[in-house]
Protein backbone atom coordinates (compact mmCIF):
# COMPACT_ATOMS: atom_id res chain seq x y z
CA UNK A 1 0.00 0.00 0.00
CA UNK A 2 1.40 3.67 -1.06
CA UNK A 3 1.43 6.04 1.99
CA UNK A 4 -0.68 8.50 0.72
CA UNK A 5 -0.18 10.48 3.30
CA UNK A 6 2.81 11.70 2.08
CA UNK A 7 1.34 12.69 -0.91
CA UNK A 8 -1.33 14.92 0.92
CA UNK A 9 1.03 16.83 2.11
CA UNK A 10 3.73 16.99 -0.91
CA UNK A 11 0.52 18.98 -2.56
CA UNK A 12 2.17 22.82 -2.56
CA UNK A 13 -1.16 23.85 -2.53
CA UNK A 14 -3.79 24.85 0.38
CA UNK A 15 -6.04 21.24 -0.08
CA UNK A 16 -8.91 20.44 2.10
CA UNK A 17 -11.21 17.53 2.33
CA UNK A 18 -14.40 18.92 3.47
CA UNK A 19 -17.35 16.17 4.73
CA UNK A 20 -21.19 16.11 4.41
CA UNK A 21 -22.06 18.27 6.90
CA UNK A 22 -19.42 20.85 5.76
CA UNK A 23 -17.29 20.59 8.07
CA UNK A 24 -13.83 20.68 7.83
CA UNK A 25 -12.86 17.09 7.47
CA UNK A 26 -8.91 16.84 6.80
CA UNK A 27 -6.38 19.25 5.40
CA UNK A 28 -2.38 19.08 3.96
CA UNK A 29 0.04 21.32 5.60
CA UNK A 30 -0.12 23.95 2.83
CA UNK A 31 -3.39 24.53 3.82
CA UNK A 32 -2.36 24.99 7.28
CA UNK A 33 -0.24 27.42 6.19
CA UNK A 34 -2.97 28.92 4.19
CA UNK A 35 -5.13 29.24 7.61
CA UNK A 36 -2.48 30.14 9.85
CA UNK A 37 -4.15 27.84 12.05
CA UNK A 38 -3.34 23.53 12.81
CA UNK A 39 -5.39 21.03 11.21
CA UNK A 40 -6.02 20.08 14.90
CA UNK A 41 -8.25 23.55 15.68
CA UNK A 42 -9.69 23.41 11.99
CA UNK A 43 -10.70 19.60 12.14
CA UNK A 44 -14.75 19.29 12.49
CA UNK A 45 -15.86 22.71 12.50
CA UNK A 46 -17.78 24.07 10.01
CA UNK A 47 -15.98 25.70 7.03
CA UNK A 48 -18.66 28.41 7.56
CA UNK A 49 -16.97 29.53 10.13
CA UNK A 50 -13.83 30.25 8.62
CA UNK A 51 -14.54 32.08 5.54
CA UNK A 52 -18.26 32.97 6.28
CA UNK A 53 -21.56 31.51 5.45
CA UNK A 54 -22.54 33.17 2.51
CA UNK A 55 -18.81 32.57 1.18
CA UNK A 56 -18.00 31.98 -2.42
CA UNK A 57 -15.69 28.88 -1.20
CA UNK A 58 -19.02 27.11 0.97
CA UNK A 59 -20.73 27.55 -2.82
CA UNK A 60 -18.42 25.75 -4.93
CA UNK A 61 -18.05 22.73 -2.23
CA UNK A 62 -21.58 22.40 -2.81
CA UNK A 63 -21.99 22.95 -6.28
CA UNK A 64 -19.16 20.23 -6.52
CA UNK A 65 -21.48 18.03 -3.89
CA UNK A 66 -24.89 18.63 -5.66
CA UNK A 67 -23.32 18.29 -8.79
CA UNK A 68 -21.21 15.07 -8.14
CA UNK A 69 -18.77 16.49 -10.44
CA UNK A 70 -15.88 18.89 -10.32
CA UNK A 71 -16.44 22.73 -10.03
CA UNK A 72 -13.61 25.42 -10.86
CA UNK A 73 -13.81 29.15 -9.71
CA UNK A 74 -11.73 31.33 -10.94
CA UNK A 75 -10.51 34.54 -8.82
CA UNK A 76 -12.33 33.88 -5.70
CA UNK A 77 -11.62 36.07 -2.45
CA UNK A 78 -11.34 34.27 -0.31
CA UNK A 79 -11.05 35.83 3.77
CA UNK A 80 -10.08 33.31 5.57
CA UNK A 81 -10.51 34.01 9.43
CA UNK A 82 -9.36 37.04 10.22
CA UNK A 83 -6.96 37.23 7.54
CA UNK A 84 -6.76 39.75 4.68
CA UNK A 85 -8.48 38.55 1.37
CA UNK A 86 -6.66 36.82 -0.79
CA UNK A 87 -7.53 35.90 -4.87
CA UNK A 88 -7.41 32.30 -5.04
CA UNK A 89 -8.96 29.76 -8.42
CA UNK A 90 -11.06 27.35 -6.01
CA UNK A 91 -11.28 23.62 -7.44
CA UNK A 92 -14.22 21.43 -5.67
CA UNK A 93 -14.15 17.78 -6.78
CA UNK A 94 -16.82 15.65 -5.41
CA UNK A 95 -15.98 12.07 -4.07
CA UNK A 96 -17.94 9.05 -4.15
CA UNK A 97 -18.41 9.22 -0.21
CA UNK A 98 -19.99 12.54 -0.54
CA UNK A 99 -17.33 14.35 0.71
CA UNK A 100 -15.67 17.23 -1.10
CA UNK A 101 -11.80 17.58 -1.75
CA UNK A 102 -11.13 21.97 -1.99
CA UNK A 103 -7.99 23.03 -3.51
CA UNK A 104 -6.98 26.87 -3.49
CA UNK A 105 -4.82 27.63 -5.48
CA UNK A 106 -3.38 31.46 -5.05
CA UNK A 107 -4.27 33.89 -8.34
CA UNK A 108 -1.02 36.11 -8.89
CA UNK A 109 -2.99 39.57 -7.47
CA UNK A 110 -0.24 41.51 -8.61
CA UNK A 111 0.05 40.23 -11.82
CA UNK A 112 -3.46 40.73 -12.54
CA UNK A 113 -3.94 44.11 -10.88
CA UNK A 114 -0.83 44.81 -13.10
CA UNK A 115 -2.44 44.17 -16.43
CA UNK A 116 -5.92 45.61 -15.84
CA UNK A 117 -3.96 48.77 -14.57
CA UNK A 118 -2.06 49.00 -18.02
CA UNK A 119 -5.50 48.15 -19.71
CA UNK A 120 -6.45 51.42 -18.19
CA UNK A 121 -3.88 53.81 -18.87
CA UNK A 122 -3.75 52.23 -22.65
CA UNK A 123 -6.96 53.12 -23.02
CA UNK A 124 -6.60 56.39 -21.52
CA UNK A 125 -3.59 57.81 -23.62
CA UNK A 126 -5.71 56.88 -26.38
CA UNK A 127 -8.52 59.01 -24.98
CA UNK A 128 -5.74 61.64 -24.74
CA UNK A 129 -5.17 61.46 -28.26
CA UNK A 130 -8.33 60.70 -29.64
CA UNK A 131 -8.55 64.64 -29.90
CA UNK A 132 -5.49 65.74 -31.25
CA UNK A 133 -5.52 62.88 -33.65
CA UNK A 134 -8.85 64.15 -35.24
CA UNK A 135 -8.17 67.38 -35.14
CA UNK A 136 -4.42 67.37 -36.95
CA UNK A 137 -5.51 64.73 -39.33
CA UNK A 138 -9.64 65.67 -40.37
CA UNK A 139 -8.48 68.73 -41.92
CA UNK A 140 -5.51 67.90 -44.47
CA UNK A 141 -7.19 65.22 -45.20
CA UNK A 142 -10.17 67.20 -46.19
CA UNK A 143 -7.91 69.28 -48.33
CA UNK A 144 -6.00 66.16 -50.10
CA UNK A 145 -9.79 64.41 -50.79
CA UNK A 146 -10.89 67.60 -52.61
CA UNK A 147 -7.39 67.68 -54.73
CA UNK A 148 -7.97 64.21 -55.97
CA UNK A 149 -11.23 64.49 -56.59
CA UNK A 150 -9.77 67.69 -59.00
CA UNK A 151 -7.46 65.56 -60.44
CA UNK A 152 -9.62 62.90 -60.78
CA UNK A 153 -11.79 65.43 -63.51
CA UNK A 154 -9.09 65.69 -66.01
CA UNK A 155 -7.18 62.41 -65.27
CA UNK A 156 -6.99 59.54 -68.11
CA UNK A 157 -8.63 56.30 -67.40
CA UNK A 158 -5.06 54.79 -66.19
CA UNK A 159 -4.81 57.87 -63.58
CA UNK A 160 -8.02 58.00 -62.66
CA UNK A 161 -7.08 54.35 -60.90
CA UNK A 162 -4.65 55.73 -58.74
CA UNK A 163 -7.14 58.92 -57.71
CA UNK A 164 -9.58 56.22 -56.89
CA UNK A 165 -6.80 54.41 -55.05
CA UNK A 166 -5.79 57.33 -53.21
CA UNK A 167 -9.69 58.40 -52.32
CA UNK A 168 -9.84 54.96 -50.97
CA UNK A 169 -7.55 55.14 -48.70
CA UNK A 170 -8.67 58.41 -47.45
CA UNK A 171 -11.65 56.67 -46.36
CA UNK A 172 -9.53 54.07 -44.72
CA UNK A 173 -8.44 57.11 -42.55
CA UNK A 174 -10.96 58.71 -42.08
CA UNK A 175 -12.69 55.64 -40.48
CA UNK A 176 -10.06 54.69 -38.17
CA UNK A 177 -9.73 58.38 -36.82
CA UNK A 178 -13.63 58.16 -36.61
CA UNK A 179 -13.24 54.95 -34.27
CA UNK A 180 -10.41 56.48 -32.31
CA UNK A 181 -12.58 59.40 -31.72
CA UNK A 182 -14.75 57.76 -30.19
CA UNK A 183 -13.10 56.99 -27.47
CA UNK A 184 -12.79 61.07 -26.97
CA UNK A 185 -16.73 60.84 -27.67
CA UNK A 186 -16.78 58.56 -24.07
CA UNK A 187 -17.98 60.90 -21.57
CA UNK A 188 -18.19 59.33 -17.91
CA UNK A 189 -20.97 56.58 -18.16
CA UNK A 190 -23.93 58.04 -16.01
CA UNK A 191 -24.81 54.93 -14.25
CA UNK A 192 -28.48 53.87 -13.65
CA UNK A 193 -29.88 50.20 -12.64
CA UNK A 194 -29.48 48.36 -16.22
CA UNK A 195 -31.16 44.71 -16.48
CA UNK A 196 -27.83 42.71 -17.98
CA UNK A 197 -30.19 40.86 -20.46
CA UNK A 198 -31.84 43.06 -22.35
CA UNK A 199 -28.65 44.65 -22.84
CA UNK A 200 -27.12 41.22 -24.13
CA UNK A 201 -30.02 41.11 -25.80
CA UNK A 202 -30.03 43.92 -27.68
CA UNK A 203 -26.30 43.02 -28.73
CA UNK A 204 -27.35 39.57 -29.48
CA UNK A 205 -30.00 40.63 -32.27
CA UNK A 206 -27.87 43.37 -34.02
CA UNK A 207 -24.94 40.55 -34.06
CA UNK A 208 -27.43 37.74 -35.59
CA UNK A 209 -28.50 40.41 -38.14
CA UNK A 210 -25.13 41.36 -39.23
CA UNK A 211 -22.36 40.26 -39.31
CA UNK A 212 -23.32 36.64 -36.84
CA UNK A 213 -25.43 35.25 -39.25
CA UNK A 214 -23.31 31.61 -39.17
CA UNK A 215 -23.42 31.71 -35.31
CA UNK A 216 -25.06 29.44 -33.30
CA UNK A 217 -25.69 31.28 -29.90
CA UNK A 218 -26.11 29.86 -27.09
CA UNK A 219 -27.55 31.30 -23.97
CA UNK A 220 -27.27 30.45 -20.00
CA UNK A 221 -28.28 33.03 -18.18
CA UNK A 222 -29.48 33.25 -14.31
CA UNK A 223 -32.43 34.67 -14.40
CA UNK A 224 -32.17 35.68 -11.09
CA UNK A 225 -29.07 38.42 -11.80
CA UNK A 226 -29.53 41.91 -10.24
CA UNK A 227 -29.29 44.74 -12.55
CA UNK A 228 -26.04 46.00 -13.15
CA UNK A 229 -25.08 50.09 -12.19
CA UNK A 230 -24.36 50.19 -15.84
CA UNK A 231 -24.85 52.56 -18.97
CA UNK A 232 -26.98 50.17 -21.28
CA UNK A 233 -25.63 51.78 -24.46
CA UNK A 234 -22.02 51.61 -23.67
CA UNK A 235 -22.56 48.21 -22.28
CA UNK A 236 -24.06 46.86 -25.82
CA UNK A 237 -21.08 48.29 -27.40
CA UNK A 238 -18.69 46.21 -25.29
CA UNK A 239 -21.00 42.92 -26.34
CA UNK A 240 -21.10 43.83 -29.84
CA UNK A 241 -17.45 44.07 -30.15
CA UNK A 242 -17.12 40.34 -28.19
CA UNK A 243 -19.84 39.13 -30.29
CA UNK A 244 -17.85 40.47 -33.47
CA UNK A 245 -14.73 39.20 -32.31
CA UNK A 246 -15.97 35.54 -31.78
CA UNK A 247 -18.08 35.54 -34.98
CA UNK A 248 -14.80 36.50 -36.69
CA UNK A 249 -13.02 33.90 -35.40
CA UNK A 250 -16.08 31.02 -35.60
CA UNK A 251 -15.70 28.77 -38.16
CA UNK A 252 -18.60 29.32 -40.99
CA UNK A 253 -19.99 25.39 -40.09
CA UNK A 254 -20.28 24.66 -37.07
CA UNK A 255 -19.60 27.85 -34.93
CA UNK A 256 -21.42 28.51 -31.71
CA UNK A 257 -21.04 31.35 -29.45
CA UNK A 258 -22.02 30.66 -25.78
CA UNK A 259 -23.19 33.39 -23.80
CA UNK A 260 -23.53 33.00 -19.93
CA UNK A 261 -24.21 35.15 -17.06
CA UNK A 262 -23.93 34.75 -13.30
CA UNK A 263 -23.70 35.50 -9.73
CA UNK A 264 -20.40 35.58 -8.12
CA UNK A 265 -20.54 36.41 -4.56
CA UNK A 266 -16.95 36.90 -3.12
CA UNK A 267 -15.35 38.48 -6.51
CA UNK A 268 -13.79 42.18 -5.22
CA UNK A 269 -11.39 44.06 -7.18
CA UNK A 270 -8.81 46.52 -5.12
CA UNK A 271 -7.67 49.35 -6.67
CA UNK A 272 -4.60 51.02 -5.03
CA UNK A 273 -6.04 54.44 -3.12
CA UNK A 274 -9.58 53.29 -4.13
CA UNK A 275 -11.56 50.99 -1.87
CA UNK A 276 -12.77 47.61 -3.13
CA UNK A 277 -15.25 47.12 -4.93
CA UNK A 278 -17.42 43.86 -5.03
CA UNK A 279 -17.96 42.54 -8.66
CA UNK A 280 -20.67 39.46 -8.30
CA UNK A 281 -22.29 39.87 -11.83
CA UNK A 282 -20.30 37.90 -14.29
CA UNK A 283 -21.10 37.79 -18.18
CA UNK A 284 -18.56 35.24 -20.19
CA UNK A 285 -18.57 34.62 -23.68
CA UNK A 286 -17.41 31.63 -25.17
CA UNK A 287 -16.75 30.95 -28.68
CA UNK A 288 -14.91 27.66 -30.50
CA UNK A 289 -13.07 29.57 -33.04
CA UNK A 290 -9.06 29.93 -33.77
CA UNK A 291 -8.23 31.12 -30.42
CA UNK A 292 -6.37 34.00 -29.89
CA UNK A 293 -2.65 33.88 -31.27
CA UNK A 294 -0.44 33.09 -28.65
CA UNK A 295 1.73 36.25 -29.19
CA UNK A 296 -0.78 39.03 -28.83
CA UNK A 297 -2.61 36.98 -25.76
CA UNK A 298 -0.96 39.27 -23.62
CA UNK A 299 -1.62 42.29 -25.57
CA UNK A 300 -5.54 41.80 -27.30
CA UNK A 301 -6.58 44.92 -24.51
CA UNK A 302 -4.18 47.52 -26.12
CA UNK A 303 -4.88 50.18 -28.46
CA UNK A 304 -4.07 48.93 -32.13
CA UNK A 305 -3.36 45.41 -31.45
CA UNK A 306 -4.50 43.26 -34.56
CA UNK A 307 -4.21 39.82 -36.50
CA UNK A 308 -6.92 40.97 -39.07
CA UNK A 309 -6.14 42.47 -41.85
CA UNK A 310 -8.80 45.13 -41.64
CA UNK A 311 -9.13 44.99 -37.84
CA UNK A 312 -7.93 48.50 -35.96
CA UNK A 313 -7.24 46.43 -32.61
CA UNK A 314 -9.71 49.31 -30.75
CA UNK A 315 -12.38 46.71 -30.34
CA UNK A 316 -11.14 45.60 -27.36
CA UNK A 317 -9.73 48.74 -26.52
CA UNK A 318 -12.47 50.10 -26.39
CA UNK A 319 -14.51 47.16 -24.25
CA UNK A 320 -11.72 47.72 -21.58
CA UNK A 321 -12.02 51.26 -21.55
CA UNK A 322 -15.70 50.58 -20.68
CA UNK A 323 -15.64 48.13 -18.48
CA UNK A 324 -12.95 50.14 -15.99
CA UNK A 325 -15.13 53.27 -16.59
CA UNK A 326 -17.92 50.72 -15.10
CA UNK A 327 -15.17 50.22 -12.04
CA UNK A 328 -15.70 46.01 -13.77
CA UNK A 329 -12.52 43.95 -14.70
CA UNK A 330 -12.07 42.19 -18.18
CA UNK A 331 -9.80 39.54 -18.75
CA UNK A 332 -9.54 36.05 -20.90
CA UNK A 333 -8.11 32.76 -21.78
CA UNK A 334 -7.68 31.29 -25.22
CA UNK A 335 -6.96 28.25 -26.50
CA UNK A 336 -7.32 26.84 -30.00
CA UNK A 337 -11.36 25.94 -29.97
CA UNK A 338 -12.09 27.97 -27.04
CA UNK A 339 -11.61 31.38 -26.26
CA UNK A 340 -13.07 33.37 -23.31
CA UNK A 341 -13.86 36.80 -22.11
CA UNK A 342 -15.01 37.23 -18.87
CA UNK A 343 -16.68 40.43 -17.77
CA UNK A 344 -17.23 41.39 -14.14
CA UNK A 345 -19.87 44.25 -13.31
CA UNK A 346 -20.95 45.77 -10.13
CA UNK A 347 -24.47 45.87 -8.98
CA UNK A 348 -26.89 48.40 -8.67
CA UNK A 349 -27.09 50.05 -5.83
CA UNK A 350 -29.90 52.72 -4.97
CA UNK A 351 -28.34 55.55 -4.29
CA UNK A 352 -29.38 56.26 -0.03
CA UNK A 353 -31.72 58.60 0.83
CA UNK A 354 -30.71 61.76 2.03
CA UNK A 355 -32.46 62.60 4.96
CA UNK A 356 -35.89 65.00 4.78
CA UNK A 357 -34.55 68.16 6.48
N1 LIG B 1 -12.79 35.69 -29.75
C1 LIG B 1 -11.56 35.78 -30.29
N2 LIG B 1 -10.97 34.72 -30.89
C2 LIG B 1 -9.75 34.81 -31.42
N3 LIG B 1 -9.00 35.94 -31.43
C3 LIG B 1 -9.52 37.03 -30.86
C4 LIG B 1 -10.82 37.02 -30.26
N4 LIG B 1 -11.05 38.24 -29.76
C5 LIG B 1 -9.96 38.99 -30.05
N5 LIG B 1 -9.05 38.27 -30.71
C6 LIG B 1 -7.70 38.73 -31.14
O1 LIG B 1 -7.47 39.98 -30.54
C7 LIG B 1 -7.16 40.95 -31.53
C8 LIG B 1 -7.65 42.30 -31.08
O2 LIG B 1 -9.08 42.37 -31.10
P1 LIG B 1 -9.79 43.78 -31.27
O3 LIG B 1 -11.25 43.57 -31.23
O4 LIG B 1 -9.20 44.73 -30.30
O5 LIG B 1 -9.32 44.25 -32.70
P2 LIG B 1 -9.73 43.63 -34.11
O6 LIG B 1 -10.93 42.74 -33.96
O7 LIG B 1 -8.52 43.06 -34.74
O8 LIG B 1 -10.14 44.92 -34.92
P3 LIG B 1 -11.56 45.66 -34.88
O9 LIG B 1 -12.19 45.32 -33.57
O10 LIG B 1 -11.22 47.07 -35.02
O11 LIG B 1 -12.32 45.11 -36.03
C9 LIG B 1 -7.81 40.41 -32.79
O12 LIG B 1 -7.18 40.91 -33.95
C10 LIG B 1 -7.62 38.91 -32.64
O13 LIG B 1 -6.34 38.52 -33.02
MG1 LIG C 1 -12.65 43.40 -32.90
Amino acid sequence: MRDYETLWSAIPYPAFVIGTDNHVAACNSAAEVFASTSQKQMQARPLADFVGAGSAVVDVVEQARAGGSSVVLHDVEVVWADSAPRLNNLHASAMPNGEVLLLCHPRGLAEKMDRSLTHRSAARSVTGMAAMLAHEIRNPLAGINGAAQLLAMSASDDDRELTQLIQDEIKRIGDLVARVEQFGDLRPASREPVNIHDVLDRAKRAAMAGFATHARIIEQYDPSLPPVAGNADQLIQVFLNLFKNAAEAIPEVGGTITIKTAFRQGVRLQLPGQKSESLPLEVTIIDNGTGIPKNLLNDIFDPFVSSKAAGTGLGLALVSKIIADHGGVVECDSQPGRTRFRVLLPIWRAPKETEAG
